[in-house]
């Protein structure tokens, strides 16, 4: 009789939503943004190494649905996601998501994950690393617009990597506002809850929007954006889909990840195609110049690339490493002939 249990071969290690959080306070969070910022930094430094393509995106009225493929030439990852802004009315995530790591030698995958933790951290660890290249010297405050499900992410993440004390938090559900006040309290930052947009960013030098809305929202007028700020703009991430007036875009140097994609996605949607802006990686690489003057206003026009998630799935791979923070899956069909795919099937007929 042939063995009808699951060979090695056949199991994947899956990281489930538990073993996640697990992961999160095994690691500590700061030291978990910190350690996505580094691995996301060290992806972006070997950045013409990956297949890049603008992710593959399925709209609906209500939302979207897309895929994030990309590869090093020895891991291929991609991760899969969803962004419905009415879904919290239902009691629903607006973001969720998953994702896999494989091996480009023979295909088979080595990693499943939970991403809807784990994207809100990538995408804060992201954001960070972003303002600390960019953000004026020394800043200590941010304005924090839209306290929804990545803003606690935002502001440790902020705290963390690019020295910010200080989080001035505004929703226009006060409730959003009052959840992350209270999420946040001792845990090191100086959280200010404000009444409107404007108040949030007093003394602020990094503003950070991650609000959502199906729409061409109008989150930053141009009169509300001072010298010298660094612009984080998190939620404009989709066709049709903005933060920020037009006139703020003239006004700044704007930063991108893969412009491909965010010409189609980002707040740049609003310019002229050839509207020009700065790749992050150069920035990173030396290759392209950051913030060159006090005065400048910075724009961080963020959407959300696959490499992000490639780094945040290659890092949870190695943290996982010899812990029990991972199930094995029994996912990959593993007949003992290759070519025995049917035979296997057959044998597992009830008796
Ligand atoms: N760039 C990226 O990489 C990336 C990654 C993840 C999510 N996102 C985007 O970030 C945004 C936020 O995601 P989330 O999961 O926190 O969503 P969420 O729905 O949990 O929170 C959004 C918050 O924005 C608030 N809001 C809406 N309109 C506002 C306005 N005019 N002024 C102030 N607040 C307003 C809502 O009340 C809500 O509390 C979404 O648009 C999402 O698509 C971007």
């Amino acid at each position: 009789m042939s063995n009808l249990a699951p060979s090695d071969k056949a199991y994947v290690p899956f990281v489930s939503v538990d073993n996640m959080m697990k992961l999160v306070h095994h690691i500590g969070i700061e030291p978990m943004l910190a350690g996505l910022a580094d691995y996301i930094e060290e992806d972006f430094k070997r950045w013409e190494l990956f297949d890049k393509t603008p992710r593959v995106a399925s709209h609906s009225e209500e939302g979207v649905i897309e895929l994030m493929p990309t590869s090093d030439g020895e891991v291929y990852g991609f991760k899969y996601v969803n962004g419905h802004p009415k879904n919290t009315r239902e009691g629903l995530q607006t973001v969720t998501a998953f994702g896999l790591l494989a091996n480009v030698g023979n295909g088979y995958p080595v990693l499943l994950s939970e991403m809807t933790i784990l994207t809100a951290l990538r995408t804060a660890a992201t954001s960070a690393l972003v303002a600390k290249y960019l953000a004026p010297k020394g800043a200590d405050t941010m304005a924090m617009i839209g306290n929804g499900a990545q803003s606690e992410f935002q502001s440790l993440a902020m705290k963390a990597i690019a020295g910010i004390k200080t989080v001035r938090l505004f929703d226009i559900d006060k409730g959003a506002t009052r959840k992350a006040a209270k999420n946040l309290a001792g845990l090191g930052l100086n959280v200010v809850e404000c009444d409107s947009a404007e108040a949030a960013m007093e003394g602020a030098q990094i503003i950070t929007t991650c609000t959502a809305d199906k729409q061409y929202a109008t989150i930053l007028t141009d009169n509300m954006v001072g010298a010298g700020v660094h612009i984080n703009a998190i939620g404009g991430d989709c066709p049709g889909k903005t933060e920020l007036a037009p006139a703020i875009l003239e006004r700044s140097d704007i930063f991108v990840e893969f412009p491909p994609q965010t010409r189609i996605e980002g707040e740049i949607q609003q310019m002229a195609p050839d509207h020009p802006v700065t790749e992050l990686w150069q920035v990173m690489t030396g290759a392209a110049r950051g913030r060159t003057s006090d005065a400048q206003i910075t724009l961080f026009d963020s959407v959300g690339f696959a490499t992000e998630d490639f780094s945040a799935l290659r890092y949870v791979r190695a943290q996982i490493e010899g812990t029990d923070y991972f199930q094995d899956l029994d996912m990959l069909a593993d007949p003992d002939d290759p070519r025995d795919l049917f035979g296997m099937v057959r044998r597992a007929a009830p008796k």
